[in-house]
């Protein structure tokens, strides 16, 4: 079919994701390598957001596809009551490379389903009704994972799941900046104590929140939210679907500060992408609980043989390949990079990474920080840098007054010189909408 075909039918017969489907227009993609993605007429795009921040590995990869193909053959699918290798391996091995006593998993089909389980999990542990949450936040778009969910995704799904508490974070947006650690910590005491802590089964939280910022915590932080947890048997979950599996230059992003959850909640990274797969990673006296306790939750495709194996084999990838020690090497590059935009482009009002997880943010006016578009909204200049990007082949994530740089783990210097080169370009057209 030619792209315009596939477009055609595709809007035809399919509902496109958060959108007005008379506004959508959608990129025709035919086949992908490396860093790389081509539509069926052989335009060649740079994937800067390794799709949905997922494809950490990048696109083609023979390993993971052989992987795929030979587990398809010897045993594509069975009821997940019963036990298989790759289930056995792919658990072993996440309990080696997950922090502190994480070493039990709950596999599941995505990152929306491994929250969905972790605060169901926290329920029946604690025998606790509540779930904390902050408000910059996406956690899926399943019924409890959108209330979960702090960012405007949320409200046309309200009033949803009872007993969802929201909190605010240390980042208030462009114009109101950064609370320290402490302040943030006192809040969330305050919040904890005028709720009842002894209603509170979590508190979910991004390690780095993703889409709604790439929010780097301040140190300390994530230490004191631990601290606060331990003191009052609230559970605490991490959200790593987005930040795990080396995109922030770890394992997972909770290892920059050692710090400990009781759940981590993982999917993306994990395989890659080349097929779903998510997983709650529990401490070891949390999985104890169902010795004894019934674990009421289960889903058809659960720990899936082809995912699975699929994840194993990414695994592999990532260690064989460097590529934790290259989000590190390329992520430090990137971060100059972006420093050096921002001396140069006045519509550059911050820029934020860590590892290959990185944002810029954009405004009107240097000096008060009114960002290039409202909250939730979006302006005619971030439209046409959108399509600026499109016209000269860099695919990322553009939302309300940011853009993404979140490339895939094995990128080289060569590839991220020249994507920077385009966002360079690009920027002089929002540059000429600042004051
Ligand atoms: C932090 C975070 N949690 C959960 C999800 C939901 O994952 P999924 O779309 O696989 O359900 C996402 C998806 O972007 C995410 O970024």
């Amino acid at each position: 079919m030619t792209g315009e075909e596939i477009v055609a039918l595709s809007k035809k017969h399919t509902l496109f994701e958060w959108a007005a489907q008379s506004t959508v227009d959608p990129i025709p993609v035919a086949r992908a390598k490396g860093i790389y993605f081509w539509t069926p007429e052989g335009r060649r795009f740079i994937d800067f957001n390794s799709q949905l921040m997922c494809v950490n590995i990048g696109h083609g990869d023979e390993r993971v596809i052989r992987a795929i193909e030979q587990q398809a053959a010897t045993l594509a699918y069975v009821n997940p009551t019963m036990a298989t290798e790759p289930r056995a391996r792919l658990a072993a091995k996440l309990a080696d490379i997950s922090p502190g006593d994480i070493e039990v998993f709950f596999f599941t089909n995505g990152g929306a389903e491994s929250n969905e389980h972790a605060i169901r999990i926290a329920r029946l542990v604690t025998g606790r009704q509540k779930i904390l949450a902050r408000y910059r936040s996406y956690h899926g778009a399943s019924a409890g994972a959108i209330t979960l969910t702090g960012d405007p995704r949320r409200w046309t799904s309200e009033p949803g799941m009872p007993g969802v508490v929201h909190v605010l974070d240390p980042y208030h947006g462009i114009e109101r900046g950064w609370s320290s650690a402490d302040e943030s910590l006192a809040m969330l005491d305050e919040v904890i104590q005028l709720e009842g802590a002894h209603t509170i089964a979590a508190f979910i939280l991004e390690t780095v929140t993703g889409t709604n910022g790439v929010l780097v915590p301040p140190d300390g932080y994530l230490e004191g939210v631990r601290d606060l947890c331990t003191r009052h048997g609230i559970l605490m979950i991490c959200d790593e679907v987005m930040s795990g599996f080396g995109r922030t230059g770890e394992w997972f992003a909770v290892d920059h500060w050692k710090v400990v959850p009781d759940m981590i909640t993982m999917a993306k990274g994990l395989t890659s992408a080349y097929v779903p797969l998510g997983a709650v990673g529990l401490r070891r006296p949390i999985a104890d609980h169902f010795a004894t306790n019934v674990f009421w939750g289960g889903m058809t495709y659960g720990s899936h043989p082809v995912a699975c194996a699929a994840a194993l084999a990414a695994i592999k990838v990532y260690e064989d390949d460097g590529l934790i020690e290259n989000a590190r090497r390329m992520g430090a590059l990137m971060a100059d990079l972006m420093t050096d935009l921002a001396l140069r482009h006045p519509s550059v009002g911050a820029v934020r990474s860590i590892g290959l997880f990185g944002l810029i943010e954009l405004v009107r006016d240097r000096a008060t920080h009114a960002p290039l578009a409202p909250f939730g909204g979006s302006s005619r200049e971030m439209a046409a840098l959108a399509e600026f990007f499109r016209q000269e082949g860099l695919y990322t994530f553009v939302r309300w007054n940011t853009f993404f740089t979140n490339p895939p783990l094995c990128i080289t210097e060569g590839e991220m010189r020249e994507a920077f080169a385009i966002i360079d370009r690009g920027l002089e057209i929002t540059d000429r909408a600042v004051n």
